[in-house]
């Protein structure tokens, strides 16, 4: 019978992470610096160990590195949370789970091409397929069955991660032009899923589209955010109750 799974969450924002914590039994939680890691269950056989890392790649990747030694039995890394469509077919609620993330702003050139990162020599980060597998199927059965009423048809793509807030459609296009395929822009998955891959721990990264990363921006986010902390359950929910799909561990 396969072990009992343990997820590590995080979010950059308390809002991104919304009532999670009230649907945990069993919590406790630990003190680093100014980081609260809570460990608790859900239901029989699901831990969580969550936190909010703050914005940005340092914050996240800090909080990646406590959130793994805090609990060395977790199985998946999450990074979920909200992003900027970079896709003009995306709109606000849109899910969008990671296939692919690259930092935008790694630039050595010309040691190394545009994105790639050193420590792995590699541009873009790959989930492992498995897990990325039981995570679209898990969302795309649940928008089937009615559970993300309100969210839009989850879909997945490269998501672009840089310590930089996109408000402006010049930016974007830069971006777009550079990054074909660009779906999202936030502002700490691919740092997280450096850390996981130089740990060797699987990852994913779950964004749901709060604006369009142009002039609009920053009101869409601040006036979405507030909506977003009431429903970022359900999107964790539709993983963790169907856990039975997840990779064996
Ligand atoms: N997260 C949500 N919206 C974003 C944006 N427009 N740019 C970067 N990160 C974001």
């Amino acid at each position: 019978m396969a072990r009992a799974l343990h997820i590590g969450v995080l979010g950059a924002m308390p809002e991104e992470i919304g009532s999670d914590l009230s649907h945990l039994q069993l919590l406790e939680s630990e003190q680093h610096g100014d980081l609260t890691i809570h460990h608790g269950t859900w239901a029989e056989g699901i831990r969580l160990s969550l936190a909010w890392s703050g914005w940005g790649k340092v914050s996240a990747a800090r909080a990646a590195t406590r959130l793994l030694s805090s609990a060395p039995d977790i199985d998946l890394l999450l990074f979920t949370g909200v992003a900027g469509a970079a896709d003009p077919a995306l709109t606000q609620w849109d899910v969008v789970l990671a296939d692919a993330v690259v930092q935008h702003d790694m630039d050595s050139r010309p040691l190394f091409p545009r994105f790639t990162l050193p420590a792995l020599n590699r541009a873009q980060l790959n989930p492992d397929t498995s897990w990325l597998r039981w995570a679209s199927t898990a969302l795309a059965q649940a928008a089937q069955e009615g559970e993300l009423d309100g969210f839009g048809l989850p879909s997945t793509g490269l998501i672009a991660t840089g310590d930089r807030f996109i408000g402006d459609a010049d930016v974007l296009d830069a971006l777009r032009e550079a990054l074909p395929g660009l779906k999202a822009v936030e502002m700490e998955g691919a740092a997280v899923a450096q850390v996981a891959e130089q740990e060797g721990m699987p990852w994913l990264v779950l964004r749901v589209i709060s604006d369009g990363a142009d002039a609009s921006a920053a009101q869409s986010f601040g006036d979405f955010i507030q909506m977003y902390d009431h429903r970022a359950w359900c999107l964790l929910q539709a993983l963790l109750s169907r856990v039975e799909l997840a990779p064996k561990r």
